[in-house]
């Protein structure tokens, strides 16, 4: 098939009357809508069939047959006409350094570059690569040579501990890590090699490193094992054709919190992610030929591997790279950057909004922000306050906000206004995009029919881009996913829809808690604390946290009543920040003789939840407890 670039793809609902008719033809006929939108795309050979699923084994196959390269959707077919339009603007952490412009023939030429890198390097098709890097350009190329020669990569963010390193590299049994020497953020320095230097001596599967020179610092270098990128990079060909992958072949792996302590390594496949994730960027942000667009995430979260490179690339925009912080070197960053590069389109989270929203106006004020046309929210519920805030301040009532609900497991947006189309409600994600089927359950596992209603959100039918396995655990993605509600995808939020039919996401309700709109895992931060020697049994919640959303509230049992507690304290955070990364330490410490359990030694959440809630009114049934005394003592000792 041709790679001629087809002009203003898939942007064709315009009107909410547009929205409905496509969503209603989504459900009826969910093969032919998926298949229209699918023909926007270069295939190296069409499906035979359009999809195959069960949602009780679990399977879901989209697009049956049909070969692909990504990277020839994300890059190739922009070359005859775009050849020198800028696909990447790299803001680097400090303002007074030069902002790059790439082109898509640059970044053809890079991708292709570091695809025969990974080639002589000893990498083939279906081989793991860990990415562990800073916001840097070549992490891009990284991520994109690999899907240009059927590597399957696995991005761990770089604020991850040596030990979360090990754990996922382990996990896909990656052969070569992509590393730098080091990263920079805000005034802060982290080298990065040395973490990776640390990890490998519990990783026998990794047979190379190559490390690219940000911070110029001369790390160790392992003969026979680390080689340096600018070496590499030297010797190879700046062509490399792009390796037929199936549909279903894997594209990467990310892992993220579960409610157990071991991270799950989520699989996405290469067809359906592209189709999904590139409709839904066209089509909730309306994107349009020419304009800029940033979104502020860091691209070791899905939200970067989805909504920094794929998609964008894939609809040939432009699309703002940032290395730095939010607050670096003042909290007028975001917004002298916006004025810098005029983005059209702005993309953050709520933390990032609350934080900066304590600032004084001016550090806005400074800033001309006419170019904004659109913004958007992710990562967590969007409080009234920050929306209003956002809308006003940043968006000068002009722009509209699109609430985008969606995780690591759906790869795409799932619940979200498109921009100009669905009519807005501060804090609601609105409505299902074409092709997302929303069910409520409530606890007796029944749907609830209707509007005015709440419950468990939970996904009724397939959509391209949902995770297709647990990488080595299918019966954990089973288990996970399927069996709380049979035949339907849960996705562990609550959520409440209003007399219009609008969705409101109102939080996890399993295990797992959002921090400055980052997915951790109780059980894995209980686990960190338990290494302190001191420690003898943990339990976490989340507490509500006015910049974080969600802030990390633990009580823990000592073997000895500490002598010097906040001393304690620190100790025990700094051994959760070594063994998880820092966006993991606890924010309140409690330490308590015991933990409400119980007879069978289940902890009882909920109470401790509204302890670290600070609303001990009334705690419920607390009779079936083993000891209710503890819960006198745990009130009594609250912060
Ligand atoms: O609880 C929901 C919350 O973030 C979870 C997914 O986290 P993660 O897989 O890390 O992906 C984050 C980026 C998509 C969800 O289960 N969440 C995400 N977006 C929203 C949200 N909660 C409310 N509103 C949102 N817009």
């Amino acid at each position: 098939m041709s790679l001629k670039p087809r002009q203003a793809f898939m942007n064709t609902i315009s009107s909410f009357s547009d929205y409905q008719q496509h969503y209603n033809r989504s459900i009826e006929n969910p093969e032919a809508f998926w298949e229209d939108v699918a023909n926007n795309f270069v295939w190296k050979k069409k499906w035979s069939k359009v999809l195959e699923w069960d949602f009780h084994k679990p399977e879901v196959k989209w697009f049956i047959g049909g070969k692909l390269n990504i990277t020839e959707n994300c890059i190739d077919r922009h070359l005859p006409k775009k050849a020198n339009h800028t696909a990447i603007i790299w803001e680097p952490n400090d303002p007074k350094d030069e902002a790059k412009k790439i082109t898509y023939q640059t970044l053809h030429d890079e991708v292709c570059k570091v695809a025969n890198m990974l080639k002589a390097n000893g990498i083939r098709k279906g081989d793991r690569v860990c990415i562990y890097m800073p916001m840097v350009p070549e992490l891009a190329y990284a991520i994109l040579g690999c899907a240009r020669i059927g590597a399957v990569h696995s991005v761990v963010f770089a604020g991850f501990s040596a030990g979360s390193l090990v754990d996922r590299i382990n996990d896909s049994g990656c052969k070569l890590v992509i590393t730098a020497d080091g990263t920079v953020r805000g005034d802060k320095k982290i080298e990065l090699k040395a973490i990776v230097d640390e990890a490998l001596k519990k990783c026998p599967s990794i047979e190379r490193t190559i490390v690219l020179s940000r911070t110029s610092k001369l790390p160790f270098m392992k003969e026979g094992r680390d080689v340096w990128w600018h070496d590499e990079i030297k010797n190879v060909d700046a062509h490399c054709p792009a390796e037929a992958m199936d549909s279903e072949d894997l594209l990467f792996i990310l892992y993220t919190s579960g409610s157990t302590g071991k991270p799950k390594g989520m699989v996405h496949t290469c067809g359906g992610y592209m189709v999904y994730t590139t409709y839904t960027f066209q089509t909730v942000f309306q994107y349009q030929e020419g304009q800029v667009y940033w979104c502020t995430a860091d691209v070791g979260w899905i939200t970067g591997h989805s909504y920094i490179i794929y998609a964008p690339l894939c609809a040939g925009a432009t699309t703002v790279i940032f290395e730095g912080i939010p607050s670096y070197p003042d909290m007028g960053r975001f917004w002298q950057a916006i004025e810098r590069h005029k983005v059209n389109i702005f993309y953050t989270a709520p933390t990032a909004i609350r934080s900066l929203e304590k600032a004084p106006l001016s550090f806005v004020e400074r800033s001309d922000l006419s170019s904004l046309k659109i913004l958007g929210s992710v990562g967590e519920p969007i409080n009234e306050e920050a929306w209003h805030w956002y809308n006003k301040n940043i968006g000068k009532g002009k722009c509209p906000i699109v609430d985008t609900w969606w995780q690591t497991e759906t790869a795409g947006f799932m619940i979200s206004p498109i921009a100009h189309v669905t009519p807005l409600k501060p804090a609601h994600a609105t409505l299902p995009l074409p092709g997302v089927q929303p069910a409520i359950m409530d606890e007796n596992g029944k749907e609830v029919e209707g509007n005015n209603t709440e419950g468990r959100l939970t996904i009724k039918f397939p959509w391209p881009a949902i995770a297709r396995t647990i990488y080595g655990d299918h019966q954990r993605f089973r288990d996970t996913y399927f069996s709380t509600f049979p035949g339907k995808y849960f996705t562990g939020d609550g959520c409440k829809r209003d007399e219009n039919g609008y969705y409101r996401i109102t939080g996890r309700v399993d295990d797992i808690i959002i921090v400055s709109g980052h997915n951790l895992g109780t059980a894995e931060i209980e686990s960190a604390i338990d290494e302190h020697s001191a420690v003898c049994e943990t339990a976490v919640v989340g507490f509500p946290h006015d910049i974080k959303g969600q802030g990390i509230y633990a009580f823990v049992i000592c073997y000895n009543k500490p002598n010097e507690e906040d001393k304690l304290r620190n100790e025990i955070r700094e051994t959760v920040s070594k063994i998880i990364g820092p966006i993991s330490k606890p924010d309140k410490i409690q330490f308590v003789s015991g933990l409400p359990k119980t007879r069978s030694g289940k902890i009882m959440r909920r109470i401790l939840r509204k302890v670290a809630e600070g609303d001990t009114s009334n705690l419920g049934d607390t009779t079936t407890l083993l000891d209710p005394s503890i819960v006198d003592e745990i009130k009594a000792g609250a912060l």
